[in-house]
């Protein structure tokens, strides 16, 4: 696979950065992952503004024109890697670049970020799309700027991981008694036909699938309540779904073990999976 970095096309084996890099040492960087559907980029801009708002958040300045080339050098990936048909995800991550003397505060003077492009196909989980997903609760021990889609994905992996030792798919974290996200996607559920998510703050990522259904709520006559789930309030609930750019829309069956609803995919879920399956191959 053809990568990009800092400025040269190359073979992803050949791809090597820093020790020094702030990534390695500090975490210090932020990244996207954004779907390709036949070559489309879908919600480009939404990916590209969230980016923005990360490399602000961590004070990254990156070349306005380095910026700008960047969907551009994701779309040169995607055709020389024969990805321009069918199903493919770009991750796009930059960093503060690389500075030795390791030393916590930002290099002085500063360094030239570091920017990592690749492009690799996507193979949607369409079975546990049909037949939805068992979870467990964790508790959602991340730092309060969830908002900023940082590497630093610790808390993330263990809990997943987690997830994966109970023998389940993933998990529902949970923070101050009220269900967040995912570690790695967002979290709606439906009660009589209303839909309830976290409202987009700085403790949660403000997932842009999660933007499409708040938009396909909206386009369709469904409400929406932004009232956090209680973590008591979960069994009460008729549904749970995970959205995500690699988890698209996620049936949650059970939760530790009890069904949630009837403990199979509902379907006000199996709506907003058809509507945003329209809504992905238009890719817009
Ligand atoms: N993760 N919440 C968290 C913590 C996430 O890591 C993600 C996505 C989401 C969903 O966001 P979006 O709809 O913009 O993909 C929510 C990516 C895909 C990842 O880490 O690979």
């Amino acid at each position: 696979m053809q990568v990009y970095l800092n400025g040269s096309y190359i073979d992803h084996t050949e791809a090597t950065v820093s020790v020094s890099d702030r990534a390695f040492v500090f975490g210090d960087g932020i990244y996207e992952v954004i779907r390709v559907v036949n070559g489309h980029f879908f919600m480009e801009n939404e990916h590209m503004s969230r980016m923005d708002e990360g490399l602000k958040g961590l004070k990254i300045h990156l070349n306005e024109e380095v910026k700008k080339e960047i969907p551009a050098i994701g779309r040169k990936l995607v055709t020389k890697n024969e990805l321009d048909t069918g199903e493919a995800k770009v991750y796009i991550q930059v960093t503060r670049g690389s500075a030795w003397p390791r030393t916590h505060t930002f290099p002085d003077p500063p360094v030239k970020p570091t920017v990592y492009i690749a492009a690799e196909p996507f193979i949607p989980h369409t079975q546990l799309h049909r037949e939805g997903v068992d979870t467990i609760t964790v508790s959602d021990v991340r730092w309060s700027r969830c908002n900023l889609k940082t590497v630093n994905l610790l808390p993330n992996i263990l809990a997943k991981q987690e997830a994966r030792d109970a023998g389940v798919n993933s998990a529902v974290m949970i923070r101050d008694g009220v269900v967040t996200e995912s570690p790695n996607a967002n979290i709606f559920g439906v009660k009589n036909g209303v839909l309830r998510t976290y409202p987009a703050t700085n403790y949660i990522l403000n997932g842009i699938t999660r933007q499409a259904v708040l938009s396909i709520a909206d386009e369709n006559g469904i409400d929406v309540n932004l009232q956090p789930i209680g973590e008591h309030e979960l069994f009460e609930l008729d549904e749970l779904f995970f959205t995500g750019t690699t988890t698209d829309i996620q049936p949650v069956n059970r939760v530790n073990n009890r069904e949630i609803g009837t403990g199979k995919p509902g379907p006000v879920c199996k709506k907003i999976q058809e509507l945003y399956n329209v809504k992905l191959a238009g890719a817009e």
